[in-house]
């Protein structure tokens, strides 16, 4: 199951990894809003697309309640957050802990929230990248499960270094959902992410 609200390319690299064989089939890809161009991926591929848009919700406990009913008409094992663009309540996130994903444009913990690319350069960073997390209640804040890192150039704009962070972002969320499913990946009752049994503790590509 595949959460987006927009271009869906990395929903793209899932059915990329999907059609070379990965262990894993996309149920189905909900998107908040009827313009994500991530529904027209889903569905050039034969996957249901459903948009669940919060226009109208009068908070987020309500749109919360029926996007959970919706993802669990499915039953997936796994659900993917790729780039949807919402703070979920700790209600939907208990929901699914230790089965839930998200991607982040940036090495976490630094850089939570939005424009991570731009404010990576104007901290002076020399290095950024991309983070695969399982999600908690915390914003952008749980155990860390993969990151690429790549060294910032001297003349990158914000725009050169989303394109090459996203690229990266392309090889690592396949990979994280294909240790997923193969059962090698799985957040402990510690509330600490294990690959193979052992503890994950330098998650650098
Ligand atoms: C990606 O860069 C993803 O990491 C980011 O949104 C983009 C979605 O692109 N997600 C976040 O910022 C979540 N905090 P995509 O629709 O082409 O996959």
């Amino acid at each position: 199951m595949v959460l987006i609200s927009g271009s869906g390319s990395n929903l793209q690299a899932m059915i990329d990894a999907q059609n070379r064989g990965a262990p894993f089939r996309i149920a189905a890809v909900i998107s908040n809003r009827a313009d994500a161009f991530g529904l027209e991926r889903a569905r050039r591929h034969g996957i249901p697309a459903e948009v669940l848009s919060h226009a109208g919700y009068p908070d987020r406990d309500a749109y919360d309640a029926d996007l959970r009913a919706l993802i669990d008409g499915y039953a997936p094992g796994l659900v993917l957050l790729a780039g949807f663009m919402r703070i979920l309540t700790p209600g939907f996130v208990g929901r699914y802990q230790g089965r839930m994903l998200n991607i982040h444009p940036s090495l976490l913990p630094k850089f939570r929230g939005l424009h991570t690319h731009r404010r990576a350069l104007e901290a002076g960073e020399t290095e950024h990248g991309a983070s695969v997390h399982f999600v908690t209640a915390e914003l952008d804040g749980g155990p860390l499960v993969i990151q690429a890192r790549i060294s910032i150039r001297p003349d990158e704009d914000a725009e050169s270094l989303a394109a090459r962070v996203l690229g990266y972002e392309h090889i690592i969320y396949p990979m994280a959902a294909d240790w997923f499913a193969q059962g090698r990946l799985r957040l402990g009752e510690d509330g600490l992410p294990y690959l193979d049994g052992s503890r994950l503790e330098s998650p650098y590509l």
